[in-house]
């Protein structure tokens, strides 16, 4: 396939998404994925950097200063794979410590271009880590012809950032299955997850005083404006965020201020919107380590080690891939 029909598939299957998602009668929905455009990304970058924001940061210490344990963990890794690899930051000291026993094939799989070029810059240094980008959604890139099993050496899957939190808590689950179908039994599993935590310190971490995440929120309309020609007018949604006490989890809608009606050709569609309506973008789940712990059995691993941090209740949880 050529990148012309590369990129036209891609258009598609975002107008569908669209489409889907805004005729629900009931709770019109957008697709939260689309929120990662080259703007929506620097955004969320920005995010990671507010006060407010403590998820990110606190990932990075965890992995900061359990790096060499969860290296001495992992003896016979030699191949990692990182879904949804962002800038390569975060994974940067766990890399670095894996490496320090030998060398180490690294293969970040996104579909973001940008993101992968950054994450190989991050990384030029550490000469021990052999650095594949994957640009692929995750699926195809587990699925990988060179990321193949080879003998005796086992392989990780990183999935960071809090990202699982993005899934309903079903899908959650057989997100998780797929990704251990691409893994043998030995491999790892690194898992990032962000913990229940009071809502008084939830909402101002979705709805921060500096507007940023507003405008990452606003930034999926404008996203769609772009790729879908469609008509929407960024000024006349405000940004909304609510905690969700009986499915424990943040959500981010865009509230209509007006009555209005949005035009997206390439989704062949025209929306009517009325004043106070919401568009639900995004959903952003809290784990309890119970259920991280169960999550890991029911999906076929074993967890056999789980890290907190102090300040921001968030875990990096490392499964193994048992026999089923
Ligand atoms: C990247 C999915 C972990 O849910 O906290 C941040 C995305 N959305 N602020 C999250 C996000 C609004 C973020 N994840």
């Amino acid at each position: 396939m050529n990148s012309d029909n590369r990129e036209l598939e891609a258009q598609n299957a975002f107008a569908d998404a669209v489409r889907e998602g805004l005729s629900k009668t009931g709770q019109k929905e957008l697709p939260y994925s689309y929120l990662y455009d080259e703007l929506g990304s620097a955004l969320f970058d920005a995010i990671t950097f507010l006060q407010e924001y403590g998820v990110t940061r606190a990932e990075g210490r965890l992995l900061r200063r359990h790096a060499k344990t969860i290296a001495d963990m992992l003896q016979s890794v030699r191949r990692v794979a990182e879904l949804g690899s962002g800038n390569g930051s975060k994974t940067r000291s766990l890399l670095e410590a894996l490496a320090a026993r030998g060398p180490l094939d690294y293969f970040p799989i996104d579909v973001s271009e940008y993101a992968l070029a950054c994450c190989k810059r991050e990384l030029t240094d550490l000469s021990a880590v052999h650095v594949s980008p994957l640009r692929l959604p995750y699926m195809d890139g587990l699925r990988h012809r060179s990321w193949v099993a080879s003998e005796g050496k086992a392989a990780l899957v990183l999935f960071l950032g809090g990202t699982i939190g993005n899934f309903h808590r079903s899908e959650a689950a057989s997100f998780l299955q797929s990704v251990r179908s691409g893994m043998v039994v030995g491999d790892a599993l690194l898992l990032g997850a962000d913990l229940d935590k009071p809502t008084s310190v939830l909402i101002p971490a979705y709805d921060d005083a500096t507007g940023v995440t507003a405008a990452f929120n606003r930034n999926l309309l404008g996203h769609i404006n772009r790729v879908l020609g469609a008509d929407f007018d960024l000024t006349s949604f405000a940004h909304e965020v609510r905690f969700n006490e009986r499915e424990r989890r943040i959500e981010m809608h865009l509230r209509s201020t007006r009555d209005q009606v949005v035009t997206i050709p390439a989704a062949s569609m025209r929306v009517q919107i009325s004043r106070n309506e919401t568009l639900w973008t995004e959903s952003s789940y809290r784990y309890s380590l119970g259920e991280l712990k169960n999550l890991a059995l029911q999906v076929g691993f074993r967890e056999i080690g789980t890290w907190i941090d102090e300040e921001w209740a968030f875990a990096s949880t490392l499964w193994i891939a048992k026999d089923q």
